[in-house]
């Protein structure tokens, strides 16, 4: 089986839009998400109904996706992306709202496969950056693989019996054979938001019979993201991040 892992994909039509233009001629079964559909960019009706129409096999929330939907007041949350937030609540179609309100808490299994989860499988709203982060939840939890989000950074980590190793993606399409005996947590980068210095939209496939995953990252129109951020009098530096990957 074929999965598409998406994630943070935090209102940006235009690269979602991009990614699922280049997946028509890939070949894949079923698609999940791992959080954070809205919030930051300008369309947010547009990426929730473009996730929906792909009928996903599982997806779970997000912190913005909380906030967003009135969930949370997001008292977290630094002053730009409270701002988008208060934006998007306003924006949202009822119908909308109330599917980002109803998505449930991860951490959820796909198909026996593997796990997702939006920051931790532990803690929703944490994040895993580095090693340490992800020795403290490979320890806590028994997951072979388990994809997760939030930091937008596109990043493998693997442990086996005697060590924990850090495999940093490269190029426009980078493939990566899970070994046996090694359990991983996987981050496929946000499409969206991407803050690992690149701008390309980041997303992964992962493919359960081989147990290989790719990490692909895809052009789109920053540009036209940007403007409309703009024209929707959302904060400048949501713009502006876009263009550089940060
Ligand atoms: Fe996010």
């Amino acid at each position: 089986m074929r999965y598409l892992i998406l994630s943070d994909i935090h209102a940006n039509k235009e690269a979602l839009g991009a990614i699922l233009s280049f997946v028509r001629r890939k070949r894949w079964h079923k698609a999940v998400f791992l959080g954070d559909i809205v919030g930051y960019g300008a369309n947010p009706n547009q990426a929730v109904d473009l996730v929906r129409s792909l009928r996903p096999q599982t997806g779970i929330r997000g912190n913005h996706d909380k906030v967003c939907s009135g969930i949370e007041d997001g008292e977290l949350f630094n002053r730009v992306a409270l701002a988008a937030a208060m934006w998007t609540r306003k924006k949202l179609t009822k119908a909308n709202l109330t599917w980002l309100r109803d998505l449930p808490e991860g951490p959820a299994v796909v198909d026996g496969h593997f796990a997702i989860s939006h920051g931790t499988p532990i803690d929703e709203d944490a994040y895993i950056f580095g090693e340490i982060e992800a020795l403290n939840v490979f320890r806590q939890t028994d997951f072979p693989v388990c994809f997760f989000g939030h930091s937008h950074f596109p990043v493998i980590f693997g442990l086996s019996p005697d060590a924990i190793t850090t495999i940093l993606t490269i190029g426009h399409s980078f493939r990566y054979k899970l070994r046996p005996g090694v359990r991983y947590l996987i981050n496929p980068g946000s499409i969206g938001q991407p803050r690992d210095g690149n701008p390309l939209a980041s997303f992964a496939i992962y493919d359960s019979d081989a147990r290989a995953v790719t990490i692909y990252r895809i052009p789109y129109r920053v540009y036209e993201a940007q403007q409309k951020i703009l024209k929707a009098g959302l904060p400048k530096p949501l713009a502006d991040r876009l263009a550089i990957g940060r």
